[in-house]
């Protein structure tokens, strides 16, 4: 089997994963049910449970303890998302090839969505409790990625780029910005797959340091195709950056240095994980997927 079989097959066994930990929608309050899942339904690529499973299994894990961590990761990305395509964030009307939860529900019940997804996500995690004898692996993974979550990742990101929007950037504040509202989202998951397979406190850290590197060339990569992409492949607008008078990698350094470090940087998280154990081959392969990835 090749790496894109393979990756077929896995996208579709996380779906199903992710799926079965959606909530049915019915009560009083399925309107908001059915915005959260129809959004987490819209697909995309499912990198983070991806990259949470595969790390898992790369440490030697081998029970389902990962699964409500990978549904819980791409509820709180997906959280994300549809806040970033806010009205008074982004202003984005299509996601993941379909509008736009805001423009489908509404501005009130978006917003609602976003907030139901990011505490879900934590219901959702918590049921990994009854599915291991090594709780205190699950209660460090639920630390984890409400802080990569939060002020100290994602959000705090989101703010940086927010309150950024239209000044001049230094490529330090860029860094920052990356770190936090890309960056967090990928590191809190393959720290998660690697601790709940029983990685050490230093094998931790250096996943989340190759994750970092993952996360600055992924938002890169985000920001090259915004100005080279067409939305009929990326499911979302181009020049959405543009509009939105971002300073972005591209602005700030041009597209040749854009390009070249998106290769630096996951060539330099393809070496931190060979000084990691097990076998590395969907990693890496996932690794490169994004250094090359069209959408
Ligand atoms: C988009 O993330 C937002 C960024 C952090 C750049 P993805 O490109 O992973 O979006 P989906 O999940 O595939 O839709
Ligand atoms: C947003 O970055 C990253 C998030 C935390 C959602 P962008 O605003 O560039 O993401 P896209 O291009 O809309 O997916
Ligand atoms: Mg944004
Ligand atoms: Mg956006
Ligand atoms: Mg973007």
């Amino acid at each position: 089997m090749n790496f894109k079989q393979w990756l077929a097959g896995a996208v579709s066994e996380t779906d199903r994963v992710i799926d079965s930990y959606l909530p049915p929608e019915e009560g009083w309050q399925k309107d908001v049910i059915s915005a959260m899942n129809y959004s987490v339904r819209a697909g995309g690529k499912r990198l983070r449970p991806l990259f949470l499973r595969e790390i898992y299994r790369m440490f030697g894990g081998t029970g389902k303890v990962e699964e409500p961590f990978m549904a819980a990761v791409e509820m709180i990305h997906t959280f994300s998302l549809i806040h970033d395509d806010l009205p008074c964030m982004d202003n984005d009307e299509l996601r993941r090839g379909l509008p736009t939860t805001w423009v489908k529900y509404g501005y009130d019940l978006a917003v609602l969505a976003g907030d139901a997804l990011a505490v879900y996500a934590f219901e959702t995690a918590s049921k990994a409790f009854s599915m291991t004898d090594r709780p205190d692996r699950v209660s460090q993974s639920m630390e984890i990625l409400a802080r990569k979550t939060g002020i100290y990742g994602m959000i705090g990101g989101q703010t940086a780029d927010v309150v950024m929007t239209g000044k001049s950037l230094s490529g330090q504040q860029l860094d920052f910005i990356y770190r936090l509202k890309t960056g967090a989202l990928l590191e809190a998951p393959m720290m998660i797959g690697a601790l709940l397979a029983g990685a050490d406190e230093g094998q931790v850290s250096t996943v989340e340091r190759m994750a970092s590197c993952v996360g600055t060339a992924f938002q890169i990569r985000d920001d090259i195709l915004d100005v080279t992409g067409t939305s009929q492949v990326l499911g979302k607008p181009v020049f959405s950056d543009e509009k939105n008078h971002k300073t972005t990698y591209v602005t700030l350094y041009g597209m040749e240095r854009a390009v070249k470090d998106v290769e630096a940087l996951s060539a330099e998280a393809v070496s931190i994980l060979e000084g990691l154990p097990g076998s590395h081959g969907t990693v890496a392969g996932l690794i490169d997927l994004l250094m090359t990835r069209e959408k």
